[in-house]
């Protein structure tokens, strides 16, 4: 018996990162997975490798940005198979690093924001109507140490995972007592495909302030993230957990 059998999961950013390691944990824990990602070819491999293990996958090329794509891409899954129990937001960019707000361009703020904050909002918002009909689920919203301590240089990205802090605050009171929880999670740095484009110094000065004094690797951000949406966690909601090798001191 799997923790997630005959379960329904969406995972956005599914192609890479994060998104793919919480998938893959999830599928092989039974649940059926559909990755949103922009990346279609990258999505497909995803889901050719997750499909080859003998595990239940869809995939989907949905933008988090688009109301329109996002409804009809979360109402697809449900047609499809049922129900939906979880939905894990972890589409994001990080836009430009090492950039003072003087030099960081009002069009590179409203992309970052937009993919990060808006799209939360989007996806929480769509995915959170099949839940709330079948009085059950489980949403879990990729936040940052970021958007807890602001990390400099980076306006655009500590600015929309504070928001997304701010959301999973307000619509985990929301629906508290609808069998529906809404959380957060705020990893320090990830070895992932994300970080390619860092500025290395930038990288560093993160690493740095990390008392484990290492990079968090996927495994264990699927670990702590499965949980998160497991049954078990049936009295958290409105939090934003830590995964931050000590950083985080609130
Ligand atoms: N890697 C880190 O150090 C780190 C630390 C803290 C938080 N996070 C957060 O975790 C999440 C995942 O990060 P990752 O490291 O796995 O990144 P990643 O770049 O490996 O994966 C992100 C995925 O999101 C997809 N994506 C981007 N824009 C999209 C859009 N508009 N619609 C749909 N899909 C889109 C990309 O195609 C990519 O597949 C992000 O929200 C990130 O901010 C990452």
């Amino acid at each position: 018996m799997g923790r997630f059998d005959d379960q329904v999961a969406i995972i956005t950013g599914g192609a890479s990162g994060i998104g793919a390691g919480i998938a893959e944990r999830l599928a092989r824990e039974g649940a059926l997975v559909a990755l949103f990602d922009t990346n279609q070819r990258e999505l497909l491999k995803k889901a050719r490798s997750i499909k080859k293990e003998g595990l239940k996958v869809d995939a989907f090329v949905v933008d988090v940005t688009s109301d329109s794509q996002v409804q009809s891409a979360v109402e697809e899954v449900v047609d499809r198979h049922s129900r939906l129990d979880i939905m894990v937001n972890s589409a994001g960019v990080v836009g430009p690093s090492s950039t003072k707000i003087l030099d960081y361009s009002a069009d590179d703020f409203r992309r970052v924001v937009d993919v990060n904050l808006t799209g939360s909002f989007l996806m929480t918002k769509h995915a959170i109507r099949p839940m709330v009909n079948q009085e059950y689920g489980r949403i879990l919203l990729l936040a940052s140490i970021g958007g807890k301590e602001g990390n400099p240089g980076m306006v655009g990205y500590a600015a929309s995972k504070s928001g997304v802090m701010g959301l999973v605050k307000a619509i985990g009171k929301e629906y508290a007592e609808m069998g529906i929880t809404v959380n957060g999670l705020a990893p320090a740095v990830v070895a992932t495909p994300m970080n390619a484009d860092t500025d290395p110094e930038m990288l560093e000065y993160m690493t740095s302030k990390i008392p484990m004094n290492r990079l968090c690797s996927v495994d264990e951000v699927a670990a702590l993230s499965c949980w998160i949406v497991s049954k078990e966690a049936s009295f958290n909601t409105g939090f934003v957990f830590d995964i931050s090798g000590g950083r985080a001191t609130f």
